[in-house]
Parts: C-alpha cells; sequence; structure tokens
C-alpha cells in the first residue's frame, strides 16, 4: 500500500520549484491550507481552472476563491473598500473569503468566476501554500480537494482517497488546524456572510462596528456553497439526536460516553473551534469504520457552532 501515496510529498525546495513549474504548465495539484486541503490552479489560465472543474465534477455556475500572497497582488483582480481593509489587517492571512467587485482589467479566468462581475478572494496562512503564492506571478484558483458535494479534506491522504494519482502533486502539510472551509462574506454592498466559518459575524460586526446581514435559509442561492446538499459523508446524517440506537456512530461534544463503542466526541472540554477542527477528520473516520448512518447530538448555536450546524445541516441533506 506504501506505494499508493506516491503523489504525496513531504513540503522542501524541490518540491517548491517542481510545484511552480508544474503550476505554470497548468496543472492542478493538492495543497495545504489552515482551513481544508485546495485543489490548486492558476487562476489566470483557463486551461488550469477547467481541469480544477472537471476534477472536482463542479457544476460551472459554482465560482472558485481565488487565493493571493497579500493585497498588492489582488488589488490588481479587484476593487477593494474600506470593510475589506478593515478586515485584512485583522484577519489576513487567515480563513476569511472576501467577494469583491471584479476589475475590468483583472486577468482571473471568466470561467473561475463562474462569468460573476464578483471575485471571491483569500489569503491563506498555510506557510507551505504562502511559500508557493510568493513565488508565482497569478494567483491560485483553489476549491476544497473534494469531489464536488463531498466532505472537505483535512489530511494529505484524505485528497488521494478524493483524486488518487490524477493529481501529480499532493503537497503534505499535515492536519488542518482550523478543520472546517473559511468564512465568505460578500462585501460589494452591504456586509453580509455568506458561508459561516470560525470568524463568526459577531467578532466581524464588533470589528466593522456595524450589524451586519446573514443570509437567510430561502434567499436565492448567492453562494453555492449555500446549496442545500453539501459536506455529505456519503451515509445519511441525523441531527438534534437525544439517544443512541445502538448501531449509528454517535457525534456529541463532552466527554459523557467517552472511550463507549460507537461514540465520537468533537471535543471533550466543549471547545467549539476544537469541534469544528474535528467535524471532518470525524465524518472520515466513521466512514471508514463501515458505519450505515449518523446521529449528531444537539450542538450549541453560537461561535464556531454556527459554522458547525452549517455544514452538518446541509450534510444532513442526503
Ligand atoms: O477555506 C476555504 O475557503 C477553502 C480553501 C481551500 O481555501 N476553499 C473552499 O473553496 O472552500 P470552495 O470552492 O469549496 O468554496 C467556495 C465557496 C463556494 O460556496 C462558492 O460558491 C463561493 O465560495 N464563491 C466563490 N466565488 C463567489 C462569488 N463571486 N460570489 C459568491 N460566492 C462565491
Ligand atoms: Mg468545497
Amino acid at each position: 500500500m506504501k506505494n499508493s501515496y506516491s503523489n504525496i510529498f513531504t513540503f522542501n525546495k524541490k518540491i517548491l520549484s517542481k510545484t511552480i513549474k508544474s503550476l505554470k504548465n497548468g496543472d492542478v495539484i493538492g495543497l495545504p491550507t489552515e482551513t481544508v486541503y485546495g485543489l490548486g490552479g492558476n487562476a489566470y489560465s483557463k486551461k488550469a481552472v477547467r481541469k480544477i472543474f472537471k476534477l472536482k465534477r463542479r457544476p460551472q455556475f459554482n465560482p472558485l476563491i481565488i487565493h493571493y500572497h497579500n493585497i498588492k497582488d489582488a488589488q490588481k483582480d479587484v476593487v477593494t473598500n474600506k470593510y475589506f481593509e478593515k478586515l485584512y489587517k485583522l484577519f489576513c492571512p487567515g480563513p476569511i473569503t472576501f467577494v469583491l467587485k471584479r476589475k475590468s482589467t483583472s486577468k482571473i479566468s471568466r470561467y473561475a468566476c463562474a462569468n460573476l462581475k464578483t471575485v471571491a478572494i483569500r489569503f491563506p496562512k498555510n506557510k507551505t501554500t504562502r511559500a508557493i503564492l510568493k513565488k508565482t506571478d497569478f494567483p491560485l484558483a483553489m476549491p476544497s480537494a473534494n469531489k464536488s458535494s463531498n466532505v472537505s479534506p483535512v489530511y494529505s491522504k484524505d485528497v488521494f482517497d478524493e483524486f488518487s494519482t490524477k493529481l501529480k502533486i499532493i503537497i503534505n502539510g499535515g492536519k488542518c488546524k482550523v478543520g472546517i472551509e473559511s468564512t465568505v462574506i460578500d462585501l460589494t454592498s452591504h456586509p453580509k456572510i455568506l458561508r459561516p466559518g470560525i470568524i463568526d459575524k459577531k467578532v466581524i460586526e464588533n470589528s466593522l462596528k456595524i450589524k451586519i446581514l446573514a443570509h437567510k435559509k430561502k434567499s436565492k442561492i448567492l453562494s453555492p456553497g449555500m446549496m442545500k446538499k453539501h459536506y455529505s459523508p456519503g451515509i445519511p446524517v441525523v441531527l438534534n439526536q437525544k439517544k443512541h440506537d445502538g448501531k449509528s456512530a454517535y457525534i456529541y461534544i463532552g466527554n459523557k460516553h467517552k472511550n463507549k463503542r460507537d461514540f465520537f466526541s468533537l471535543s471533550e472540554k466543549h471547545n467549539l473551534f476544537l469541534a469544528a477542527s474535528n467535524l471532518y477528520k470525524i465524518f472520515r473516520i466513521i466512514k471508514k469504520k463501515g458505519y450505515k448512518k449518523i446521529q449528531i447530538s444537539k450542538i450549541p448555536n453560537y461561535g464556531a457552532g454556527i459554522a458547525i450546524n452549517d455544514r452538518i445541516s446541509r450534510a444532513s441533506k442526503f
């Protein structure tokens, strides 16, 4: 089995130059970020972007996030504003994505942005990916490295499980610390959260000193990550479960069921950041163990718990 991970590499200078060469050539590679692993390709290259959509089997109307090393690079492609500048200073590089107006001179492939007049941009914190972004003269279009509607990967081996050797390079960056995807905030008009993450609405409100909007469940799809079924572990997921049914995997927070078979704690110490960070990891463990169904207990709906509830609610639309 050792050979089956032959395309997973530890980052070093040699891999850095190999990766840069590969990206310049229009290839798509698996990269670690602080949130989840991504499938990165040259955002200015239609060829690379098309490859990403094909590999992920992603619908063309679902735009990609464009990743940059710094604000100056991003300003070549988007129109920035005061809210962006404030949040950039406070949280970047970090797990937050900004939707901004596209500049008419931008070279980003229209295909990457699903022909929209806006672009979602992000500045990932992971050192490896930042080193790569620093060395390229193009940003990276980078969705999570999973097939469309699956759970995002948090280990390099998860990326391999999704795409096997279809990727020439997967860079190992260990476990992604944040463990769920970035917060997506639309800043093209009054700020609005499109996808909750660990940087939550309250923290952003306090930073901007304004009230911001969270998307309404019934509103039209602004961000396809808002599609109902998403982040699915591939088996039924049921929420707000008070009692274990005796056979399913049971996910909860705390240590009440420590060392009991079928019970999986997201965080023994009730830490919601850790709970978010363990969610996808535990989904994949449960699936590999062969369980047929996942029960999840009620998860507190504040802070990082809002993002957890968003993901598990979509995972339950099986
Ligand atoms: O943490 C993350 O954001 C990860 C890592 C790899 O950076 N990336 C990620 O990408 O989650 P993806 O493609 O799985 O999710 C991108 C989300 C989707 O919900 C997409 O619809 C939304 O961002 N999005 C992209 N461009 C947009 C735009 N112009 N307007 C609104 N939503 C947009
Ligand atoms: Mg995704």
